[in-house]
């Protein structure tokens, strides 16, 4: 079969290295791709975003299967428009999309449904978001309702700072029209972790939890980032708090979805704060987590055109997850500046030195070649993941791949899995 990939960074070229490894596929392309996709897959020059030109592309090539990564495209209705003329696509429509597309939604659905979640409150006018957080006093996060590329969230440590969130968020736009609205919520403490599950519209097959590093620096200092590195299995979703991920909030978001009538056919990634073994609901997002795929996929055991076909298709009951990996640990090397501004267009050399390496591969995310030269290309410009039987192996050949590849500048996180490597 063939099977079209919807993207361009690391994300979509570990899904489209794992599609391309399955005995089902005679062929992968990947819209728009990148560097490293251009090795495994047929790179086609078309936007994302570009939900006509997506489709004609897809039906052009007669496409079996369309896997899309990103959350922009699930959100402007590209697999509706897929649907429509009858290709099959990984990843749900439009309207269950909004589950990331806006806060204020989540939250009321997260609420609705007795889902574990921070309490909030949701504002469409400043004065009284404002109001509300001078009464309130204390921590308080600040979210813009809709789309702000991971942007849009502040955690303000007092009054002070989130009156001037709301300022820059609804009053100046920072975010556009994602700031009409605002949702205040009470700050959780305690560990950050992420569970993925796929789901068909009725059943859903649970990935394993990660655990990313949003900052840029060492120690989880600096600005935030798209997610300097990610591993899997964090040791602090023991079985037991996965056991009470799986009944506390896996299966009433999956009765809630069906209950309020929204088909979700592809994967949720729940953004969770694990507070003294409680899980609470800090997000959901549509779509894999970047770098968080990278891991996932390294570990993965089955043909995972099994389970995005199945989800697709509206049958996962005969797709039962198997994990080859018992440990993956995915470490970004990113541009210098990143994630300010950065250059571009520097090679990279030691690619091939880092995959010949046993248990490492290489995903490129902000790469292009010229010449058969590759160079950089975006802030996030690789990601190096080793898998292993531990975390600590896992990491060891990680790191070892990415001592092996240089570009001018680079820059990576030293700590990636710290919690499990370094527990305090
Ligand atoms: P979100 O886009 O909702 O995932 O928020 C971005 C980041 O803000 C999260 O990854 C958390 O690190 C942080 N965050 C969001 N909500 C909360 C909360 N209620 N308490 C503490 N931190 C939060
Ligand atoms: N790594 C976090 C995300 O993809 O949202």
């Amino acid at each position: 079969m063939k099977v079209m990939v919807v993207g361009s960074g690391g994300r979509e070229h570990a899904l489209a290295a794992r599609i391309a490894s399955s005995k089902r596929v005679t062929e992968v392309l990947c819209a728009p791709g990148n560097g490293g996709t251009a090795g495994i897959a047929t790179n086609l020059a078309v936007d994302p975003l570009d939900v006509q030109a997506i489709v004609a592309a897809a039906r052009a090539r007669e496409i079996d299967l369309v896997v899309v990564g990103p959350e922009a495209p699930l959100v402007a209705g590209l697999v509706d428009a897929l649907t429509d003329v009858g290709v099959v696509a990984f990843g749900p429509g439009a309207e269950a999309a909004k589950l990331e597309g806006s806060k204020a939604l989540s939250k009321r659905f997260m609420h609705r449904h007795g889902i574990p979640t921070a309490p909030f409150a949701v504002f469409d006018d400043a004065d009284e978001a404002q109001a509300y957080a001078r009464d309130r006093g204390g921590p308080l996060v600040v979210k813009a309702d809709g789309l702000a590329a991971g942007k849009g969230v502040v955690v303000a440590k007092g009054p002070e700072e989130a009156i001037e969130a709301i300022d820059r968020i609804m009053r100046n736009r920072a975010f556009g029209a994602a700031g009409q609205r605002v949702v205040l919520e009470s700050c959780l403490v305690g560990q950050e972790v992420s569970y993925h599950v796929v789901l068909d519209g009725e059943r859903f097959v649970p990935l394993a939890a990660a655990q990313d590093h949003k900052r840029v620096g060492d120690g989880d200092t600096g600005p935030n980032t798209g997610g300097m590195g990610a591993y899997s299995p964090p040791p602090v979703v023991t079985p037991d708090v996965e056991r009470r991920i799986v009944e506390q909030v896996v299966q009433p978001t999956v009765r809630g979805l069906i209950s309020d009538g929204i088909e979700f056919r592809g994967v949720l990634f729940i953004g969770l704060m694990i507070v003294d073994g409680d899980p609470h609901v800090i997000e959901y997002n549509v779509r894999f987590g970047d770098p968080e795929a990278q891991v996932l996929m390294a570990r993965y055991g089955g043909d995972v055109v099994d389970l995005f076909e199945g989800a697709a298709r509206g049958d996962l009951s005969a797709v039962k997850p198997s994990w080859l990996a018992p440990a993956a640990m995915c470490v970004v090397m990113a541009a210098p500046g990143y994630p300010g501004s950065y250059p571009k267009g520097h090679p990279i050399v030691g690619v091939e030195h880092a995959e010949a390496s046993e248990g490492v591969t290489v995903q490129h995310a902000g790469t292009r070649l010229s010449d058969d030269q590759l160079l950089t290309a975006g802030g996030r410009v690789l990601g190096v993941t080793g898998v292993g039987a531990s975390v600590q192996e896992a990491a060891k050949r990680a790191y070892a791949g990415v001592e092996m590849i240089s570009f001018e500048g680079a820059q990576f996180r030293r700590d990636i899995g710290h919690h499990a490597l370094r527990p305090s």
